[in-house]
């Protein structure tokens, strides 16, 4: 995305809080906003983020916020604080938080009712609040009792995010937005917020956009699954997944939903698989079966290398630790997962890339030196071209190519 492209302004500017604004979803909310008129304050508890977005500096990766986020600032129209009272002086207060869940995988409900009733409290008449965190089914239509029963008459809204993280000044406006509220007023309000960013709307109900939201991560995280498993087949009959991914899927439309093999970790996917079983009575068997497979990745792939022989006097690498490729996000990625298993088997394991700063990590040159075999963690684009004369496990089918004959 080119952020000096000239960007559709609002017509009606409005006075913006974003609680959790120094996050990866907030943040760049936070600046579209911006950028297209709104005067928007970004509340954040997290003194080192907002410490560094008040200087200027984009804490994590994405794409365009480099050269936007110096934009808005100087704009005089983009705030930030720690405050939570700040929202007293807002039209809309935007919610995105993390929502995850807890020890027994259940949706963390004490932390969000916290945080709400942190904002709630310095809410007034008139305003719209509007939820944007991912949320279990019925959380939203219990906020605005919740809203309602503090004798607050503000309308409330859902509206679920569903950018792929790093790119999401670009989907913002390019994705379709489903919109829901608690009152005709609220879908209303949050309709014409949406559209005055130039994005499609799709309105549902407050239940139906909760569960459409946390269906799109769990079809996801299934989807994976199915990938994975086929994967480990293929391994068990000494079969090349990838060469059969490519044939099956090579002008063969009926495939096209196939996903490729890979680890399915990151803050999003178990996490949303697991809150829609979680309501559900643990109904979904399909979403925990999924969690068995994708979680078993790691340790299948090490147990594929134990058969070949002993790994205990072994070096193993591990290129890329982020959840993702081309990304410096490390939340629940399979790839710490690998470095345990593997530490409890081999006699050292060294972890290199390129966007994450850890200490512990080593350089890449290092990594594959020293290493007597290598894991492929993340599919950063640096490595897509790498010539390696050790042994490589690519679960991704990213490393090599492969031809239709
Ligand atoms: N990351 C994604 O790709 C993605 C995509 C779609 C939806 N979501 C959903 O969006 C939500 C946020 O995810 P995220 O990845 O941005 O999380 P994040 O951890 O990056 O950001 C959350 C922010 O909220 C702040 N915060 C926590 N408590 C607060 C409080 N009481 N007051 C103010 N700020 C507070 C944190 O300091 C942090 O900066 C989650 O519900 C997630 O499931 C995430």
């Amino acid at each position: 995305m080119s952020a000096s492209s000239v960007p559709r302004q609002v017509a009606s500017p409005l006075r913006i809080a974003v609680v959790g604004g120094c996050g990866h979803i907030g943040l760049p909310l936070g600046l579209l906003l911006c950028d297209r008129g709104h005067t928007v304050t970004l509340v954040d508890v997290n003194a080192a983020s907002v410490k560094t977005v008040s200087e200027g500096k984009v804490p994590f990766d994405e794409l365009g916020a480099d050269e936007l986020l110096p934009k808005c600032l100087a704009s005089g129209r983009l705030k930030l604080t720690l405050a939570a009272e700040s929202v007293r002086d807002q039209d809309v207060v935007l919610v995105t938080i993390g929502t995850p869940v807890d020890e027994y995988l259940d949706p963390d409900i004490r932390t969000f009712d916290r945080v709400i009733d942190d904002v709630v409290q310095w809410m007034r008449d008139g305003q719209l609040l509007m939820i944007r965190s991912t949320v279990f089914p019925g959380v939203t239509e219990r906020l605005a009792r919740r809203v309602a029963d503090r004798g607050i008459e503000a309308q409330v809204a859902y509206c679920p995010e569903r950018i792929a993280q790093g790119y999401a000044l670009r989907e913002l406006t390019e994705l379709p937005q489903i919109v829901s509220g608690c009152s005709p007023e609220a879908e209303e309000r949050a309709t014409k917020f949406f559209e005055d960013l130039g994005a499609r709307v799709i309105p549902l109900s407050p239940v139906e956009a909760e569960l459409a939201k946390l269906f799109t991560n769990s079809f996801r995280y299934i989807n994976f699954a199915i990938s994975n498993q086929f994967y480990m087949l293929a391994e068990r009959h000494s079969a090349d997944f990838g060469r059969i991914y490519d044939a099956v899927t090579f002008d063969y439309p009926r495939m096209k939903g196939f996903a490729r093999s890979g680890f399915a970790g990151g803050p999003c996917l178990l996490k949303d698989t697991m809150q829609l079983a979680s309501f559900n009575h643990n109904l979904l068997t399909l979403g925990q079966n999924a969690m068995m497979i994708n979680e078993g990745l790691p340790r299948f792939i090490v147990d594929q290398l134990k058969s070949k022989g002993p790994l205990i006097h072994s070096t193993a690498g591990i290129l890329g630790m982020a959840f993702k490729g081309n990304c410096d996000d490390p939340r629940s990625s399979l790839s710490y997962k690998l470095r345990k298993v593997l530490t409890l088997e081999c006699r050292e394991v060294l972890c290199t890339d390129p966007y994450i700063v850890d200490p512990s990590f080593v350089s890449l040159d290092e990594c594959v030196a020293k290493s007597d075999f290598l894991i492929l963690g993340a599919c950063h684009s640096q490595y897509r071209d790498l010539v390696i004369d050790k042994p490589v496990v690519d679960v991704f089918g990213f490393l090599k190519k492969q031809a239709i004959r």
